[in-house]
């Protein structure tokens, strides 16, 4: 199968597994997201070329920032991309700029004045339409600590070479990267909705794949709940489900005792990924799916250390220690 070297912007693709700066990864979404999957997609790109061919249709339920969802669309993974996610300030962001209104959210962040003032004044107003709810989500995003959205996140205090809240708003970018979703426009879709009812509509379907990435952090819901406004799913359900799906799929997890559990439960197999984040902390995720063949050749990655600490009770963190053991080279489950 025969694959293009250059993405639609120019970006040079690369052609076979090897270990992968996260910088090199075209950053394409305009949320910087908590538990953001950016450092996966040489991975994903992995997977979906290993396919003997193109998929229909490739579905992220878990959208959230939607990194995979536009990588797929502007590398051509997948014939049609389809997005979901349930957060309605996400979600007003994704519906903007996917029905046509990209050019009036990119030009309100080149014309603001960033302050602290200005942006808690932009983000108490009460919005008059959905592209006004998606300018103060952006805002929210870029200027809250770790781009946390969910209640009780307070605002950037040092940021980036004590920059404060302005070191992470970088206009032209922002505005280049929504104006550039354009030109995916006709292979991309999004819809508000619940993972379940959209995973439901298509269990039939052999022809579509999906990319799962649902809200999980070991060690429980209450750390889960400081990243994200909607955090609890039944992760047993999701397991049952994804493995009575018609199409392919993959899911990320954190690697934790529960989650190999149920891929051993519903006979998936489950590989961790090994990471380095800058500090050169060994971490790994798990990644579970029916067959993991493709991921024999699988490298280490790096990525940049998350922006945000989860405070936990003691006992909780405890028992997230699966994520510092030093990464195996494979686990089959099942
Ligand atoms: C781990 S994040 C996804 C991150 C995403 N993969 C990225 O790279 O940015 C999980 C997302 O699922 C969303 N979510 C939670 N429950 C949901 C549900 N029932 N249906 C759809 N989305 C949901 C959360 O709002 C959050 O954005």
């Amino acid at each position: 199968m025969m694959h293009a070297t250059k993405d639609l912007l120019g970006f040079d693709l690369p052609t076979q597994a090897r270990p992968v700066n996260v910088a090199s990864v075209p950053q394409r979404s305009p949320f910087r997201y908590p538990g953001g999957k950016t450092w996966f997609i040489p991975r994903l790109r992995e997977w979906l070329r290993s396919r003997p061919c193109k998929p229909k249709l490739l579905i992220e339920p878990f959208a959230g920032g939607g990194i995979v969802s536009l990588t797929v669309a502007f590398e051509n993974l997948a014939e049609n991309v389809l997005m979901v996610e349930l957060d309605d300030e996400v979600a007003a962001v994704w519906d903007t700029i996917t029905s046509g209104e990209g050019e009036w959210l990119s030009n309100q962040i080149l014309h603001f004045e960033m302050s602290k003032e200005s942006a808690i004044r932009e983000t108490q107003r009460i919005p008059q339409s959905r592209k006004e709810k998606a300018f103060q989500t952006i805002i929210k995003n870029r200027t809250l600590h770790g781009g946390i959205l969910a209640a009780g996140s307070g605002f950037l205090k040092n940021g980036e070479a004590g920059k404060g809240i302005l070191s992470r708003w970088y206009p032209s970018t922002l505005a280049k990267r929504i104006n550039d979703i354009k030109l995916v426009l006709s292979r991309l879709r999004f819809e508000q909705g619940d993972a379940f009812d959209i995973i439901n509509k298509h269990k039939e379907d052999l022809d579509v794949v999906y990319f799962i990435d649902p809200p999980y952090t070991a060690g429980g819901k209450n750390a889960g709940s400081r990243l994200y406004t909607h955090f609890s799913i039944d992760h047993d359900m999701l397991f049952k489900k994804c493995s009575e799906l018609a199409g392919d799929f993959i899911m990320t997890y954190d690697n934790s005792d529960e989650v190999k559990n149920l891929a051993r439960k519903y006979a998936l197999q489950a590989k961790p990924i090994p990471m380095k984040n800058t500090h050169h902390a060994e971490m790994t995720e798990l990644v579970i799916g029916r067959e993991l063949s493709w991921m024999d050749a699988t490298t280490r990655v790096c990525e940049s250390a998350p922006e945000y600490k989860i405070k936990m009770p003691k006992k909780a963190a405890d028992s997230t220690d699966s994520r510092r053991t030093p990464p195996t080279s494979s686990l089959r489950l099942g």
